[in-house]
């Protein structure tokens, strides 16, 4: 089993993505085509522009990652695909084509949740043993998921409105600062006194593993109005003190919620996965968390912390090794909770 070779395609939000990757965890190859130039005029990814540029991209990608990896579609094993959740023309354009390839192939079809592929990515790369904490935190998600095998998932809470990723972007937004607003905050925020802002840290004052990000982002807006009346425009400083301040904020309620998560389930792993994670100070706080609570921390690099065909790959191994697999009736699901 350590030998089989998988192609995962993922195509749920705006990264078309292909991988190839063999059972003992070693990647042949990962081609990712971003699709953030196509929506960057429309402040969000527009599904119908994804779907299309899936629609165009995703053979090119398979094709490229089959040439990178050196081999052809005769030396798979199987064909694995993000069946959901996601932006349901996406995650459709990337079922079909599996199904195609599988079909010609005479290939196993191994649909995989899209989380799934996350949460599994700490296997991927460091073997990570069972069971193991995951901290999710990206754009469009963020949640606690206590991982006992390939197809046992146990939320333990999450946000109850805005991803952390999502938050920081629409602050971006507000500053005017550059999209993805993850760096820009981040970049901002490093020469900026998190003290002189007090921002609210939501949901702390109760039991629990819930978050909640958008009143965050209300209170900087408040801040930023009140900085606007007052001094009739933002200065640099006051940009760069209010991102440290956010960043701050976000890192204390998902380090204490960490730390809650870790002394409810005391796992020997705390991972993280999802474009946030690449926040340092983020990072930072979460790996004090696991160090206090005894346990290591682990976060994967980030090409493979945000969307990626790997991690998709890797999923449908794990799936098929349990023996499973999906006939041509394998539907494309826009929600589809762990
Ligand atoms: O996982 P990802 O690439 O895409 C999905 O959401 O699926 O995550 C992207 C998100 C964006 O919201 C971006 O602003 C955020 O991750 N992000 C960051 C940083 N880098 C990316 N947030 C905070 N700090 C960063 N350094
Ligand atoms: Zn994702």
């Amino acid at each position: 089993m350590d030998n089989i070779i998988f192609l995962g395609i993922e195509s749920s939000c705006d990264d078309t993505a292909a991988a190839i990757v063999r059972g003992d965890g070693h990647i042949l190859s990962s081609v990712v085509s971003s699709q953030t130039a196509l929506h960057a005029e429309f402040g969000g990814v527009v599904p119908e522009i994804a779907a299309r540029a899936h629609a165009e991209r995703l053979d090119i990608a398979v094709e490229q990652a089959l040439a990178e990896a050196g081999i052809g579609l005769r030396d798979l094993s199987g064909v694995a695909v993000t069946a959901g959740p996601g932006l349901i023309g996406g995650v459709m354009a990337g079922v079909m084509a599996a199904k195609g390839i599988a079909a010609g192939a005479g290939l196993p079809l191994v649909g995989v949740n899209h989380l799934a592929g996350h949460a599994l990515t700490p296997r991927l790369t460091d073997g990570v043993d069972y069971p193991y904490l995951m901290l999710l935190v990206s754009g469009g998600h963020c949640q606690f998921l206590l991982v006992d095998s390939p197809e046992d998932f146990t939320r333990l809470g999450g946000t109850i409105d805005d991803a952390p990723g999502e938050a920081f972007d629409k602050l971006a937004k507000l500053l005017a600062l550059p999209q993805p607003g993850g760096p820009s905050v981040e970049a901002e925020a490093q020469q900026g006194d998190p003290d002189r802002f007090s921002l609210p840290r939501p949901l702390l004052d109760r039991p629990g593993f819930d978050m909640s990000f958008s009143g965050l982002k209300t209170a900087a807006l408040r801040l930023r109005d009140q900085l606007i009346a007052e001094q009739g425009g933002l200065r640099e400083t006051d940009r760069r003190d209010l991102c440290a301040a956010f960043q701050l904020a976000v890192a204390e309620v998902l380090a204490e919620k960490s730390r809650r998560a870790l002394a409810a389930n005391p796992v020997p792993v705390l991972a993280v996965a999802g474009g946030v994670a690449a926040n340092r100070t983020i990072r930072a706080a979460l790996e004090r968390v696991a160090h206090d609570a005894d346990a290591k921390f682990l976060a994967p690099p980030l090409r493979l912390c945000t969307d990626n065909g790997a991690m998709i790959a890797w999923a449908g191994i794990e799936r098929f090794r349990l023996g499973h697999h999906d006939g041509m009736d394998l539907a494309a699901r826009p929600r589809w909770p762990l």
